[in-house]
């Protein structure tokens, strides 16, 4: 939920640098855009900004050392230039991630400023700017306005006649990347990680001043200075990159031949101690958003069916509602490949203060939730970049069941189904099988809806398999349970009303058999091929982790549908990756 990236540094070209990064964090954000370069003769401040995505954009910048810039996913004010950032009020140019909750009435108490736009970061400029308006330096003129702001922020600041860039942080990602001549601050580590792979995490309440390719780090709320660790990312640049992939969808789709055993290739002290986690705890929540709120659905079944324990689980943003059952024994599950994810954050952040302990599972290592969790499991996908989540979700399955085994004594028997999937996935992840999948996408492109059903754990995947269709194809795909067609959904289907069954059970079966009658035409997505399937995706046969092959084919499908639609899978219109706001 927009990107944001600075250079500062050796190199004059560091405009250039900025736009660079920020392509690289489009996924974050792509409604607009805009750059900020100190122009090295003169410090004036040149500002280049336009709405539209920024991949295509081709630029010439004034010669600078420092730059700052953004891409926008508008949350206060709709998509146009002057709601895109950077925002410059009187000597403050600034970008912004995040949500400045109460910035209305901060607004009315800067009536000396005339505001150009809706946002709620010019108002955040407007405040700095008033501090030093004051003769208040910039750091603590920082550190002032921190004080005003209720909500998350990460934001990058560049004051006329200052030198250097700073950045603060509470409750957005910031990090530091530390080149050998340039130093850079980014929302996420694939904007600089062509240049270097050592960063300096930001923590909340913290605050940087880059200078040169120096960065001093400060406490928000009191101006101490702080220490911090250089730390190797183990990420390397063609992780991050489509190579030569069209999208990145289909690249992190294909990316599952390898990522299922990444998964499980766990240390086993981490399993143990999440395990213990659960094992003394009375009352667990999994707490999720999107694709990892089906995750964790799927991994409801995981633990009923292997521990016999039911652990509930709630959509982050629907868990206020369940907070007061939260005490010391809880434990909470926040399941995200962001680990940034706000509706989850909070949820946290509140159940920590009550004494709930936190399992995180994260694809994002260095994030919030994982900062924040007693114990941290991440997943080892590699970055995902496309909107859609896909090699992250089944990595999060592939834990989750090898934890459910784990929490049972027997994390070989679970690393040895898994491992056995991970293999059967590696086969069946070929160019045929993507071509057959496209072929059948072909046939339902122009229909106007598509419904999916399944049952246990691929109920979870049905409602999953409807989120990957609509996000990217926009085609009005819903997930049922099997067994609940006949309670309303049935009156929907109509002659070859396309329908994906998830399963060959005999109940399953017996339910598109129902659906048949009425007229869809079905598509299979099991193991077995049957007489009432139309057209059929065969899947292996996992062994309980049945959920986490059968969602593949239908990511394939997912894609081609998009493609075939004429739209771009990686960047689906008003979809975010990381969605940092409420
Ligand atoms: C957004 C993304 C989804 C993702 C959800 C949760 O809505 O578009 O793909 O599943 O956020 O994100 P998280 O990073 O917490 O898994």
């Amino acid at each position: 939920m927009c990107g944001i990236f600075a250079v500062s540094g050796d190199s004059s070209k560091a405009g250039s640098s900025v736009l660079k990064g920020l392509k690289k964090l489009e996924y974050r954000g792509y409604d607009s855009w805009g750059v900020c370069v100190r122009e090295q003769e003169s410090g004036t401040i040149f500002i280049e900004k336009e709405v539209g995505k920024i991949s295509t954009v081709k630029r010439d910048f004034p010669a600078g050392r420092e730059a700052i810039g953004h891409s926008r996913w508008a949350t206060h004010g709709g998509v146009t230039r002057t709601n895109a950032h950077p925002h410059k009020v009187g000597r403050v140019t600034l970008v912004h991630n995040g949500i400045f909750e109460n910035y209305l009435d901060e607004k009315k108490k800067l009536s000396a400023y005339a505001f150009a736009s809706e946002t709620d970061t010019e108002v955040i400029a407007a405040l700095i700017d008033s501090f030093l308006a004051q003769d208040i330096e910039p750091l603590q003129a920082l550190q002032r306005a921190a004080c005003c702001i209720k909500g998350r922020f990460a934001i990058l600041v560049m004051i006329e006649g200052r030198e250097g860039i700073f950045a603060a942080r509470r409750g957005s990602p910031l990090i530091i990347g530390r080149g050998a001549t340039q130093t850079f601050i980014a929302s996420d580590v694939p904007a600089f990680l062509e240049q270097t792979n050592v960063v300096n995490y930001l923590d909340d309440d913290e605050m940087v001043h880059v200078v040169g390719n120096k960065a001093h780090f400060f406490h928000l709320e009191t101006g101490t200075p702080i220490e911090k660790r250089n730390i190797s990312v183990p990420w390397k640049v063609e992780d991050a990159e489509k190579g030569d992939w069209p999208h990145f969808m289909i690249k992190e789709i294909f990316d599952q031949k390898k990522t299922i055993q990444k998964a499980i290739d766990h240390e086993d002290r981490k399993l143990q101690q999440a395990a213990k986690l659960l094992e003394n705890s009375n009352g667990a929540y999994f707490v999720a958003c999107g694709t990892a709120h089906k995750v964790a659905m799927a991994a409801e079944y995981f633990f009923a069916d292997i521990v016999g324990r039911k652990i509930n689980v709630v959509p982050a943003s629907e868990m206020p509602s369940f907070e007061r059952f939260v005490n010391p024994k809880t434990v909470i599950i926040a399941v995200s490949q962001s680990g940034e994810t706000a509706d989850v954050l909070e949820i946290l952040e509140r159940g920590k203060k009550k004494g709930a302990k936190i399992l995180a599972l994260t694809n994002v290592v260095s994030s919030s939730m994982a900062r924040l969790a007693d114990v941290h499991l991440p997943i080892n996908a590699g970055p995902e970049k496309a909107v859609a989540s896909t090699k992250a979700a089944t990595a999060q399955m592939a834990l989750l069941f090898l934890l459910a085994y784990t929490e049972i004594g027997q994390a070989n028997v679970g690393r040895q189904i898994l491992r056995s999937t991970a293999s059967s996935i590696n086969d069946m992840l070929n160019p045929r099988y993507e071509n057959y999948i496209r072929s059948v996408a072909e046939r339902i492109s122009q229909q106007p809806n598509l419904f999916i059903i399944g049952r246990k754990s691929l109920y979870p995947m049905a409602l999953e398999s409807a989120i990957k269709i609509q996000e990217v194809s926009y085609i009005n795909a819903q997930g049922f349970a099997a067994g609940e067609l006949k309670h309303g959904p049935i009156a929907l289907i109509e002659k070859n009303t396309p329908c994906l069954v998830l399963g060959d059970d005999p109940e399953t079966l017996s339910n598109a058999i129902e659906l048949k009658s009425r007229g869809a035409s079905l598509i299979g997505v099991s193991p077995t091929r049957h007489d009432v399937f139309q057209e059929w995706l065969r899947v292996p046969d996992c062994n309980g982790a049945q959920a986490i092959a059968s969602i593949i084919p239908v990511q394939i499908l997912a894609y081609h549908l998009a493609l075939l639609r004429g739209l771009d899978p990686d960047m689906p219109r008003n979809l975010a990756k990381s969605v940092t706001v409420k």
